[in-house]
């Protein structure tokens, strides 16, 4: 996702659509709908997680997502010789690597880059040749975000996660203390010439400080809006997140 002109891009999170999806089985709701309506409503790009236990994306929404959008995919995945094969089948625009504890609820925290250092440069070395994009979901961290550089990725997406919570809390000492860490390991990153995203838990309250950072070029979104649209459509959830992100960075 290189060709940004200055706008901050807007890539959809559809993975809990087929949460709801798969808590009935069967074939409703659709992700890949939601995917396509995510484009109409002006998604830049969309995300999909396929996790090892298949809790919400299955490999068939994968292949259909492939088949069917217009946007690029950023395919999330965690760093496994499973998902490695599927990633380099499909060879979407872009594989974020992701953490994976099959106990949590949701991606709590991001890589471990700088332990696993020969590890993470063997396994997304072929991604990289496939042509993908390589994102490395991972906190607000300079040692990480140094090795996350050193091992060949090309971006980085920061996990704005505890930022998020300590907002939900009112612990507005620890999210002012986060925003200013990803402030300043955005432009770290970016000074070593990686591509900035962000994303995790953010919502309408919390998009704005983290779309101001002007190295911040994408914004990865899922759950909220998804919950939103059931209360205004998927449409409109998506078109005020945009709103908003233009908003900050004018
Ligand atoms: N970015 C990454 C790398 C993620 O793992 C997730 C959650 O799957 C998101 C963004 C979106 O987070 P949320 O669904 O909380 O908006």
């Amino acid at each position: 996702m290189t060709d940004y002109a200055g706008r901050l891009r807007l890539g959809v999170n559809i993975d809990h659509v087929a949460t709801l999806r798969n808590a009935r089985g069967g074939h409703l709701p659709d992700p890949v709908r939601a995917a396509q309506l995510a484009e109409e409503a002006g998604a830049d790009g969309i995300t999909a997680h396929l996790r090892e236990d298949r809790r919400h994306i299955i490999d068939s929404d994968i292949d259909r997502l492939m088949e069917t959008l217009r946007v690029p995919l950023n395919f999330e995945m965690a760093a496994t010789d499973e998902m490695q094969k599927i990633a380099l089948r499909h060879k979407p625009h872009a594989v974020c690597i992701v953490p994976e504890k099959r106990e949590e609820r949701t991606t709590e925290g991001g890589l471990e880059v700088a332990r696993e250092e020969n590890k993470l440069a063997g396994f997304i070395a072929p991604l990289r040749e496939a042509g993908c994009r390589v994102s490395i979901f991972i906190g607000a961290d300079e040692r990480q975000i140094t090795a996350a550089h050193r091992i060949g990725a090309q971006v980085i997406e920061l996990h704005t996660g505890a930022y998020c919570d300590a907002h939900a809390e009112g612990d507005f000492t620890t999210r002012d203390r986060e925003l200013e860490m990803m402030r300043e390991m955005s432009a770290y990153a970016h000074s070593l010439g990686l591509e900035v995203h962000a994303g995790h838990g953010l919502n309408y309250e919390t998009v704005e400080p983290v779309a101001a950072f002007p190295e911040v070029v994408e914004l990865n979104i899922g759950h909220f809006l998804i919950g939103e649209s059931v209360f205004r459509g998927l449409g409109p959830a998506i078109e005020e997140m945009r709103r908003l992100m233009d908003a900050a960075r004018a």
